[in-house]
């Protein structure tokens, strides 16, 4: 090309949950059954949408309505509905000008970071949900900043490490929360959601909470939203219907714009948000057509309480597993549907595999190990000589090794088989040099 068309972010933009499915492929293509444990899909993973779900969808479908196009803000019932939702549960006020619909929360997240100004930096959790680290890294064409989420404290963040870096950096316009976490299952206890809205206020930023798994948390912790935290801070929540319905093919998601008024700055910000959707038009109709029919149904309280109760089960069951393998830690995930298993960098080394019959399989992992990071060679022979199919905690942006696998297989025993595969697996392949 006679000029660069290569944008100088591009390096940034990678997302391994999706990454290793190629290669799983290929070595499925060997004869190896593959167990996906990579991606967050509970439809993908076998779990239906309940039938009164379903019947309110085909009732929409009947109204030509819902094949249209719709406000580039969203449909106004549901943005009247989620506002109305969002005053029950007290806390900032929220008016339904302040809702603006994407397709999905990816949709969103790119549109954030895309139309931040590329000086104004958002500092991030590490771990880190890779489309949150990699958009933010892409628009500032470096790689994302990030605060501590620290294994050893059940996956809390040092709040300390996030005011340091904010009071040493003039570039961080904003804090971001994932809340519940993926991929830590870490759910904010309210003192430290108060201590993050703290610094925020103190350095004149702004918030972003990704709430998307809002509805889905089993532990001790309950979830507290950032409109019930936030005061006067500005900030951005954001919720879909991908995890908790689940309807990840609809692609539905959106911003909750707190406090615009408090803030110029910020109310053109989020206005820049809106124009930039406006020239997409607007997003998918129909979901946000049946939204409010969804969450104002009295079974969708039973429906989310039903799927915690499962994930709750699932996260026991690998905990109590995995907690006896040598040379790694799990923290019981609160919230969300993943279980990071954290190595002991001590205990994992660069020379160690596991046995691999296949010859063919055992040349793909050969080859997709070369260079990558600790806990990437272990997913690696892990996905050769077992199936299963997990994502590398690197991944996530973090310098922790270990890996994620979700809590979504519905099987009892294929889970409980999965997480003995994997305990095995630790076991062997550190004990192999
Ligand atoms: C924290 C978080 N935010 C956003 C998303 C993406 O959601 P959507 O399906 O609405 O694009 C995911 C998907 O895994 C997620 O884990």
């Amino acid at each position: 090309m006679r000029t660069n068309i290569i944008h100088s972010g591009a390096q940034e933009l990678t997302y391994d949950i999706r990454g290793i499915v190629a290669r799983a492929q290929e070595i499925a293509a060997h004869g190896v059954n593959i167990t996906w444990e990579n991606i967050g899909d509970p439809i993908a993973k076998g779990h239906t949408v309940p039938q009164w779900i379903k019947k309110i969808v085909a009732n929409a479908i009947a109204d030509d309505l819902s094949f249209g196009y719709s406000p580039t803000r969203g449909v106004e019932a549901a943005r009247h509905f989620i506002a109305q939702q969002r005053t029950r549960e007290g806390g900032v006020a929220l008016s339904s000008d302040n809702i603006l619909f994407f397709n999905g929360l990816g949709d969103a997240i790119s549109i954030i970071y895309t139309y931040l100004n590329e000086t104004a930096r958002i500092l991030g959790p590490s771990p880190a949900y890779p489309t949150h680290s990699s958009a933010e890294g892409a628009h500032a064409h470096q790689h994302h900043l990030t605060y501590e989420l620290d294994p050893t404290n059940k996956w809390l963040p040092d709040v300390e490490d996030i005011r340091n870096k904010v009071r040493y950096n003039p570039t961080i316009a904003g804090i971001l929360i994932i809340n519940p976490d993926n991929p830590t299952g870490v759910v904010y206890p309210r003192a430290i959601l108060e201590e993050i809205m703290a610094i925020a206020k103190e350095y004149d930023l702004f918030v972003i909470s990704d709430e998307i798994y809002a509805h889905l948390t089993y532990g001790c912790e309950p979830f507290v939203s950032l409109a019930r935290v936030i005061g006067d801070v500005p900030g951005i929540a954001l919720r879909g219907l991908s995890k908790e319905v689940p309807w990840p093919g609809a692609r539905c998601g959106w911003a909750e714009f707190y406090n615009s008024d408090k803030d110029v700055d910020f109310a053109r910000y989020a206005q820049t948000l809106h124009d930039a959707k406006m020239l997409e038009v607007c997003a998918t109709t129909l979901p946000q057509y049946v939204l409010p029919q969804i969450y104002g149904d009295a079974r969708f309280a039973e429906h989310c309480a039903m799927q915690c109760d499962f994930y709750k089960k699932r996260a026991q069951q690998a905990c109590a597993i995995l907690s006896t393998v040598p040379g790694v830690s799990v923290v019981p995930p609160q919230g969300a549907f993943y279980l990071s298993v954290v190595f002991d960098d001590t205990v994992f080394n660069n020379a160690q595999t596991l046995h691999i019959d296949n010859v063919a399989v055992r040349a793909l992992v050969e080859d997709a190990v070369k260079g990558v990071r600790k806990d990437a060679r272990f997913v690696y022979y892990l996905l050769g000589a077992t199936g299963v199919c997990t994502v590398p905690l690197s991944s996530f942006n973090t310098h922790i090794h270990g890996l994620r696998m979700t809590l979504l297989e519905l099987n009892d025993g294929a889970f409980i088989h999965t997480c003995k595969t994997i305990a095995r697996a630790i076991h062997n392949y550190t004990k192999s040099v």
